[in-house]
């Protein structure tokens, strides 16, 4: 049988579960020794339990997913590494204050063992430690990756999607019914929501399409052409989150946002006046054809609705 002062001795700590922790296969199984063997275990199957109910979410997540298994799987992985760091801080790290008498007193041979026995025990220690850091290393790694999937869920890049709407240069305005809009479709003071013919389906092509007195439009450099016969044509998405340009009115000449109630000066480029949107709403240039229907002269010259990614 060992002892104490034994060399080649197991290094075997003094405390309540020190003995049967060496004995257990448990202790065998994890390789854990010491007197904390049986909370070092605990934390070690926290870990492990972690780390495999991560990598479980991510299964669950490539193969289709399922919100109610991936909100089951991160509850059990995250509070499985909560609760491992709560005992790990509770029965693993020494507390109070250590302090020691300094002295230069010369060792024994029994002090120099007893040296030797503790740099022993303290290499189970850190060994053990090491070990436990490993697993919590692991469980982290396993619910950061787990964590990474869901980016897939923001979709394809849009490109250059967001920059361009269904119109065409020589489509004609239409009506909802489909109907092509002539230069005698509304008067003055009229307005009406056309798409580009045959794409009424393109939810970023609405327009409000409004008649004015021609003489009162004050037409932005370039754009003296895009509004015959004092029909002037915008986006129908307000710039500022995107609601439905809906109401328009004829007295003001302004086009208004209900949802939080900016509004545009149909005569100046649909330059905002009131309220949070800060720009103006794209405009689509028009010509009239020669059988007197209304026809985009292009696409819009800037991106439709919401500017965050272009402010101006
Ligand atoms: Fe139009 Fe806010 S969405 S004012």
């Amino acid at each position: 049988m060992a002892t104490p002062s034994d060399p080649n001795a197991e290094p075997a700590l003094g405390g309540p579960d020190a003995d049967p922790a060496l004995a257990s296969p448990a202790a065998q199984a994890t390789g854990l020794r010491g007197p904390n063997a049986a909370t070092e275990r605990r934390v070690a199957y926290l870990l492990v339990v972690a780390t495999v109910t991560a990598l479980a979410l991510a299964g669950v997540y490539v193969a289709g997913g399922q919100p109610q298994a991936e909100g089951a799987l991160l509850l059990v992985s995250l509070g499985s590494i909560g609760a491992a760091l709560v005992l790990w801080a509770k029965r693993l790290l020494p507390e109070g204050e250590v302090t020691d008498e300094r002295g230069s007193l010369p060792s024994d041979e029994e002090e120099l063992e007893a040296v030797e026995e503790a740099i022993g025990a303290g290499e189970v220690f850190f060994t053990q430690r090491r070990r436990l850091l490993g697993l919590l290393t692991a469980a982290g790694g396993a619910l950061g990756l787990a964590a990474l999937f869901p980016i897939r869920s923001l979709g394809p890049d849009p490109g250059r999607s967001l920059e361009t709407t269904a119109w065409e240069p020589g489509d004609r305005l239409v009506d909802e019914e489909g109907r092509p809009i002539g230069v005698g479709t509304l008067a003055v003071g009229g307005v009406l929501t056309v798409f580009p013919e045959g794409k009424q389906q393109a939810g970023d092509s609405q327009v409000m399409l409004v008649r004015v007195e021609e003489r009162l439009l004050r037409p932005r450099r370039g754009r003296e052409d895009w509004s015959p016969q004092g029909y002037v044509a915008y986006s129908k998405i307000c710039t500022h989150v995107g609601c439905p340009v809906g109401l328009y009115q004829a007295t003001t000449h302004e086009l208004l946002c209900p949802c939080h109630q900016s509004t545009f000066d149909v005569l100046d480029g649909a330059r905002p006046r009131f309220g949070p949107a800060t720009r103006s709403l794209p405009q689509l240039p028009l010509a009239v054809d020669a059988d007197g229907f209304l026809r985009a002269r292009d696409d819009f010259d800037e991106p439709v609705g919401p500017g965050y990614w272009k402010r101006g």
